[in-house]
């Protein structure tokens, strides 16, 4: 079957990038013009999705206003003139793609919010995409797992080498064979100490999932008090089926960390069309230097 549908979780209350987030979600932070969910969201069209399902909370209206038509605001550019503008600002979403939200509420992990998603989702296979993920790829490292999804028909999840003395910020992977292929997974674990870490391979935001997920976190859920991880319901699907480790090609920044998000502004400001020269002369200027 083919993955036609994708989910966003973006219910996060963003506090890392606080005082930015106080009253604007995380996820229309721009890297240089536009907003990382939209980079998101693009690289999922790309990917032949067609139907996007944002997990949403409080204080989220802007997303839905982004991917919404803005009349006034088109109005006001046709008065003058711009075409340009007025063609990106109604080429946000292809006719084809549809928006559908759901409110997580409350903040109970990533696999609650990925359940809160069930119903709109179904038994069919999907894409998850963190939008604080943003990866720079020449083909969107989405379509690439959908490719490798229509091999298998399992889930495939996008890792990435990370420090050893960072596995406690991701799930981590064990896997059957080489870490620069495609390989089954054996083991994963959410966010290890170094020490007990089963490798320094780290799940990156992007996952492709059959329908049947959802009965792993249901019985997951079942387990009171606590929250719901992602991880350990792929680590209770490993149980039943094969998932594989996807090792993608492309350049992930952290955009959920302030560092990650500067580096990410930069690589996309000197590769930007319009300020791009002027931005790549100015770092060697040196102008800004203090
Ligand atoms: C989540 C997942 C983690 C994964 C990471 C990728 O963690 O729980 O397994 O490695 O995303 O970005 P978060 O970054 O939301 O804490």
């Amino acid at each position: 079957m083919r993955v036609r549908k994708a989910v966003f979780p973006v219910a996060g209350l963003g506090t890392r990038f606080l005082p930015a987030t106080k009253a604007s979600p995380k996820e229309m932070m721009p890297i240089v013009d536009k907003p990382l969910i939209q980079y998101a969201v693009e690289e999922a069209i790309a990917a032949g999705v067609t139907e996007m399902i944002f997990v949403t909370g409080r204080g989220k209206r802007a997303i839905e206003d982004h991917f919404d038509r803005a009349i006034e605001l088109e109005v006001e550019l046709e008065r003058r003139n711009s075409r340009e503008l007025l063609k990106m600002v109604r080429e946000i979403l292809p006719a084809r793609v549809s928006c559908s939200y759901v409110r997580q509420t409350n903040p109970l992990g990533l696999g609650h919010a990925v359940l809160c998603a069930a119903p709109l989702v179904g038994e069919e296979p999907f894409a998850v995409l963190l939008a604080d993920d943003l990866i720079e790829a020449k083909t969107p490292v989405l379509k690439q797992m959908v490719a490798q999804y229509e091999r298998f028909n399992c889930a495939i999840i996008a890792v990435e080498k990370v420090p050893r003395h960072k596995t406690r910020q991701y799930g981590i992977v064990k896997i059957r064979g080489a870490a620069s292929r495609l390989s089954a997974i054996s083991q994963i674990v959410e966010k290890p100490a170094p020490k007990d870490a089963p490798s320094n391979l780290g799940v990156v935001g992007r996952y492709i999932l059959p329908g049947r997920i959802f009965n792993h976190l249901r019985a997951l859920r079942a387990e009171a008090g606590r929250e719901l991880q992602l991880t350990d319901a792929i680590s209770s699907l490993l149980e039943v089926e094969a998932a594989y480790a996807y090792p993608f090609d492309g350049v992930r920044y952290d955009c959920g960390s302030k560092l990650g998000y500067a580096q990410a502004n930069l690589a996309y400001a000197l590769a930007h069309p319009e300020i791009g020269t002027d931005f790549r002369r100015y770092i060697s200027s040196g102008a800004w230097k203090r």
